[in-house]
């Protein structure tokens, strides 16, 4: 079979062997090189996730300060809210729901996401509003629900992996219930529902969540170009 190689001389057989080592050292080094660079984009990326995603919390924990210290005119807007209800209006439009701690903390990291080009989202398991709410099945979902298993054997508030399906790097930092969040998610009947009705002020049945808990997580997904 390699009965040509006898008909080459000595040099010929000597270049050619060369040729062919420094080929598979190229090789190797080549694809070593390449995985060495894809993990540490990835690492990058994630990196620049959870720095994305501290900032919406602490944005969050700074509204919840000014909440709880009734720095905001809270009643003031309740009246106004009201009177916006009562004529149909759209609570989301309203000052009271730009206000909730919560919201500053996501309209806040919308707002870098866009400038920065980032795909930023809420995501949430039993979401008052079915738009934060994960397709069930899919790769968001399956990471939210594992994130929720991760905090529930208290090992960590932040998950991110890679869907190899979509290259895109999924990112998620659980939200944390503070006491500025009971006045809606807090327990019905309880002292902050002072009325009694189950309801919060904007009209959704209260959760009876607590201090300490969290409700879904921040999610940032970047999208890479490395196989
Ligand atoms: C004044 C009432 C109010 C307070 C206080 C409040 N929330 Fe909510 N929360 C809402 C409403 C209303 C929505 C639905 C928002 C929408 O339609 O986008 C919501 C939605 C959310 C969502 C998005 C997922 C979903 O269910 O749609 C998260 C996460 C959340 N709240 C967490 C919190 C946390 C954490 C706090 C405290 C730091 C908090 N909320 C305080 C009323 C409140």
């Amino acid at each position: 079979m390699f009965s040509w190689l006898r008909n080459i001389s000595l040099s010929t057989r000597i270049i050619l062997l060369a040729s062919l080592v420094t080929l598979a050292v190229a090789g190797v080094s080549y694809s070593v090189f390449v995985k060495r660079f894809r993990e540490n984009a990835e690492t990058a990326m994630m990196e620049k996730a959870a720095a994305f995603t501290a900032v919406a919390d602490e944005a969050k924990n700074h509204a919840s300060e000014l909440f709880l210290k009734k720095s905001i005119a809270i009643d003031e807007l309740l009246t106004e809210l009201k009177a916006e209800q009562a004529k149909g209006g759209d609570y989301t439009k309203s000052r009271f729901f730009q206000t909730i701690p919560v919201v500053t903390g996501w309209s806040t990291a919308e707002k870098a996401a866009k400038s920065e080009n980032i795909d930023f989202k809420v995501v949430a398991f039993e979401a008052r509003n079915k738009k934060h709410e994960p397709d069930s099945g899919s790769f968001r979902a399956n990471l939210l629900k594992d994130l929720e298993t991760q905090l529930a054997a208290g090992s960590g508030a932040s998950i991110g992996r890679i869907d190899r399906a979509t290259n895109t790097l999924h990112y998620m930092r659980a939200i944390k219930l503070d006491e500025s969040c009971m006045l809606c998610h807090g327990a019905p009947g309880g002292k902050y529902d002072p009325d009694g009705d189950g309801k919060d002020a904007l009209g959704f049945p209260m959760e009876d969540w607590k201090v300490g808990g969290t409700h879904g997580a921040y999610e940032v997904a970047c999208r890479h170009n490395l196989q």
